[in-house]
């Protein structure tokens, strides 16, 4: 499973992606609010730092806006990705750039049936919100297990990116499932370093070390 991380903050990609771990970014206006900086160049500034896809959302809400952005967008690297919100202009923008071999994420997926759609209009990728669909009473991760069931079931090619990923579980959930790719906040990527059990065995080895060298 590919990991993506889940900010717009530089010096944290810049530093995650140091690790060679990190094999994509995605943000959002969000996420790009918290940059504090000219979207454009924070887009750029990401896309050099991280050679794998670089997510990067339209604002506008019409499909003639959405391709219009998602033009200029794609114009700033190669690697940049087209995150286009899951509406019906959502759609129609998505297939026009996916005929300019524009590639591009649906986002705010929140059922099956919105994945079935963004795959048939040709999306690269498909993110369901699983921490938000937590929030309001369900359970994210089953809407996941549905969209992968009914891709496999039409070899559709469209990869399955998990996203609103809010603690280490839902990677492994994820990842058991199969899913393509799991974007993940810094904080979450952090946590998914540590076991206790690392920390006890590391201090074990270095006292036991320092007792033999004082022998
Ligand atoms: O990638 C989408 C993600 O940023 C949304 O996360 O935590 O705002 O639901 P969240």
């Amino acid at each position: 499973m590919k990991i993506f991380l889940d900010t717009a903050i530089r010096d944290e990609i810049r530093r995650m992606a140091a690790l060679g771990i990190v094999d994509g970014v995605t943000t959002n206006p969000t996420l790009l609010k918290a940059a504090d900086a000219p979207y454009h160049e924070v887009i750029a500034d990401i896309c050099k730092m991280v050679p794998g896809p670089i997510s990067a959302e339209v604002l506008a809400e019409d499909w003639e806006g959405m391709v219009r952005e998602g033009r200029e967008l794609s114009a700033i690297a190669p690697n940049v990705i087209v995150k286009i919100p899951m509406t019906p202009d959502g759609m129609r923008a998505v297939s026009v750039l996916k005929s300019a071999e524009i590639d591009t994420n649906v986002t705010l997926v929140f059922s099956a049936n919105q994945a079935l759609l963004a795959a048939k209009a040709g999306a690269r990728f498909v993110s369901p919100f699983v921490g938000r669909l937590d929030d309001a009473g369900h359970d994210g991760m089953d809407v996941v297990e549905e969209i992968l069931e009914v891709y496999a079931n039409y070899d559709f090619t469209t990869e399955v990116l998990v996203a609103s990923v809010r603690h280490p579980q839902h990677v492994v959930q994820a990842a058991l499932m199969g899913a393509d790719v799991a974007t993940v906040p810094t904080g979450v990527l952090a946590l998914m370093f540590c076991h206790p059990l690392t920390d006890v065995g590391i201090q074990r080895f270095l006292d036991d070390w320092k007792a033999v060298r004082k022998e």
